[in-house]
């Protein structure tokens, strides 16, 4: 239902947290940045952010769960800046129009943790760019979408399309892999630290300047492959490949030593490959199902109670057992499937 002000109930939407199962630098370009090549996966685990129109002045945003850390500003916040870009980018062009779209009242709950390499705030952004435009019954085309997108920071276009994608350039183009069939188990443990992605990728310039092409070659083998048809035990099959393949682990071994010895830490309890997602710090395991995932998860638990594992960081790691967002669960065949996991998903109310 729409007023003069916008749709008058709250739009909500799920943010997918996200893994790289590979990720190679192929070079630093003139504008700063890396030219990646990415196998990117969205989550079930997810933030949810709802967004109502408002008689206010500003956009506000109020977070409940993880703390965002920091005051929650438009300069800093990429929710309130994702609002205020695709007013920007509609202008007029609103349903109360032709005058600039209302403020916006948004609340997120966050459960993705922050700063941790699984794109949490870029998923936001992602949402909030969506569910304003339906907040103001407003439209922007595909090519509009992406700029807005992509300006708001590398990851935001790839949340923008939704799936499992290829990411390639800065972060900007996405082709999506529809070729994952079933839902393996991922286990996630973040240490409780901070890893700056501006600091990875400088150290990673100062010591290489580039990947050695290794990375490169296993991440557009895994995308041929995603692109055309895998199934669990495959991927299972390819954990060890996937694991090694982040152009990015020399640089956070420097930018975070105490990872290196945890990360050996969990490989030796698990036995499992342990992959770094994006400039981390979260590790990542895959498994056959969500329930040996959980399993994993308790072993990891009981492991930090009795001392016998420790964590870089003051206090435990954040641990969690969830599954990737595939293809084959959005068209809901996987039982108990949410059918719409990993877009941003629009539930009314
Ligand atoms: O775009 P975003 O704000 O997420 O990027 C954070 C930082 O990561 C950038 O300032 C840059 O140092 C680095 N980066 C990069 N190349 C990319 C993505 C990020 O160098 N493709």
């Amino acid at each position: 239902m729409s007023g003069p002000s916008g749709r008058l109930t709250p739009v909500v939407r799920v943010a997918p947290a996200k893994l790289n199962l590979t990720l190679a630098v192929i070079g630093r370009r003139p504008d700063g940045f890396h030219d990646l090549h990415s196998v990117f996966v969205p989550l079930a685990l997810c933030d949810r952010l709802s967004l109502v129109a408002s008689a206010g002045a500003a956009d506000t945003l109020h977070v409940t769960g993880f703390p965002v850390g920091g005051p929650i500003d438009g300069a800093d916040n990429l929710v309130l800046r994702a609002l205020g870009a695709t007013r920007r980018a509609v202008g007029g062009g609103w349903v109360g129009g032709p005058g600039p779209a209302p403020a916006i009242a948004a609340r997120l709950d966050k459960r993705i943790p922050v700063a941790a390499g699984l794109g949490g705030g870029s998923s936001d952004a992602a949402a909030a760019l969506d569910g304003a435009l339906e907040v103001w019954g407003a439209e922007l085309d595909g090519q509009s979408r992406l700029s807005v997108a992509a300006g708001l920071g590398s990851d935001v276009p790839f949340f923008a399309a939704g799936g499992p994608a290829l990411v390639e350039g800065r972060g900007e183009r996405v082709t999506p892999l529809l070729g994952l069939r079933g839902a393996p188990g991922i286990l996630l443990v973040t240490p409780p630290v901070a890893v700056s992605t501006p600091d990875v990728f400088a150290a990673f310039a100062a010591i290489r300047g580039t990947g050695d092409g290794s990375v490169r070659l296993s991440s557009a083998h895994l995308a041929s492959e995603l692109g055309g048809g895998l199934g669990v035990t495959d991927l299972v099959a390819r954990a060890g490949v996937m694991a090694a393949a982040n152009d990015l682990l020399p640089a956070v071994a420097l930018v975070m030593p105490e990872l290196v010895p945890f990360r050996r830490a969990l490989s030796r309890l698990l036995q499992r490959p342990i992959g770094l997602s994006g400039s981390g710090p979260t590790l990542w395991v895959v498994y056959p199902s969500s329930s040996d995932a959980a399993q994993a998860a308790e072993t990891i638990k009981a492991a930090v109670a009795d001392g016998s594992l420790t964590s870089p960081g003051d206090g435990a790691p954040f641990v969690a057992a969830t599954t990737i967002a595939s293809p084959t669960l959005m068209r809901g065949s996987s039982p108990g499937a949410d059918p719409a996991a990993g877009q941003p998903r629009r539930i009314d109310q």
